[in-house]
């Protein structure tokens, strides 16, 4: 049990430069501090996309160009709460297209919570949720005849580092026809006062998603870190358009990680890196579209141009 894991952070905290992967942040403690972070005033990534679904869903349908009365899927990946993802949901009920909502994610538990949701208050529209990797569903869903618009949204993308994307983006191409889409949903390059400060708000909520880290390993591989002896160090670089999180040892210090019968030593000042937060523009997209079948076909901005949502198509060489 919990192999993974074990293994991911013994090769993490084994490394020269120690790392942890973000995507651990996410256990029941982590969902919900996640959760907290979506309504912090420092966080905007959410609230500018949420206007991006709330004001322009029209828009955004428009930009799909899906046939009104083609029956089409609608996939999502880490569907999470499905906020912005219902102002869609009603409007392609209003609008009586055909389709039908299939939401992904790994976690049971967001799903069957999504699902009850949506069947309260969209009684009309057919769900199938799917439980599971990514690209183990995609590739189920390859199987399907069906036009296909995919959903990914947040900036999810922005947690993996290029070379990750290119091969997510790649196989994500690979797992669609000819004139599938794709809303890609990413935070734009801008200034650090005010990108750094959505990973280190004033309540302190960012710190303790971070540091929540630590207490999963503690709890799952019988570990004894003393979270109060690291810090939570965001880092932003405009001209690279990246922010990434550390923790930082506070002392020179051992951490027993029993489920790993192992003592790892972190020196004063070391730091962990636990999260990669990528922020885009039209160029670095292109670059990591290359090689595979999608290209832009829209882009649309929230009011204040933080946030965009790229609309993709899959376009098929043919010789
Ligand atoms: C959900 C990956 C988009 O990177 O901004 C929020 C996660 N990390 N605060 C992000 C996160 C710290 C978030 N994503």
């Amino acid at each position: 049990m919990n192999t993974n894991f074990k293994n991911d952070i013994n090769e993490g905290l084994s490394k020269p430069l120690k790392t942890l992967p973000s995507k651990y942040f996410y256990d029941k403690i982590g969902d919900a501090l996640f959760v907290k972070i979506m309504k912090l005033p420092e966080y905007y990534l959410t609230k500018a996309e949420f206007d991006i679904f709330k004001n322009q869903t029209k828009k955004i349908i428009s930009s799909l160009k899906i046939k009104p009365n083609a029956y089409f899927e609608l996939i999502e990946l880490g569907a999470g709460d499905g906020t912005k993802t219902k102002e869609l949901l009603k409007e392609l009920l209003a609008e009586n297209y055909n389709f039908e909502y299939i939401p992904i994610d790994i976690s049971k538990n967001a799903l069957s919570k999504l699902e009850t949701t949506l069947k309260a208050e969209l009684p009309q529209l057919k769900v199938s949720t799917k439980q599971g990797d990514y690209f183990n569903v995609l590739d189920s869903l390859k199987a399907s005849s069906h036009s296909k618009v995919v959903l990914f949204l947040g900036s999810n993308i922005g947690n993996m580092e290029d070379e990750k994307a290119k091969q997510f983006i790649s196989n994500l191409s690979n797992s669609l026809k000819n004139n599938d889409k794709v809303l890609l949903g990413v935070d734009l390059i801008k200034t650090e006062d005010i990108v750094l400060p959505a990973y280190n708000d004033k309540a302190g909520i960012t710190k303790a998603f971070n540091l929540n880290l630590l207490t999963r390993i503690n709890n799952e591989l019988d570990a004894n870190f003393n979270i109060d002896d690291f810090s939570h160090q965001p880092e932003y670089t405009e001209s690279e358009g990246i922010a990434r999180s550390y923790m930082v040892s506070n002392k020179d210090q051992n951490v027993r990680i029993n489920a790993l019968n192992k003592t790892f030593h972190f020196k004063k000042d070391e730091k962990i890196h636990t999260e990669t937060s990528r922020k885009y523009n039209d160029i670095i997209l292109q670059t990591i579209l290359e090689g595979s079948q999608l290209n832009i076909v829209s882009k649309l901005l929230d009011s204040k141009s933080f946030f965009a949502d790229y609309i993709l198509i899959k376009t098929e060489n043919h010789v």
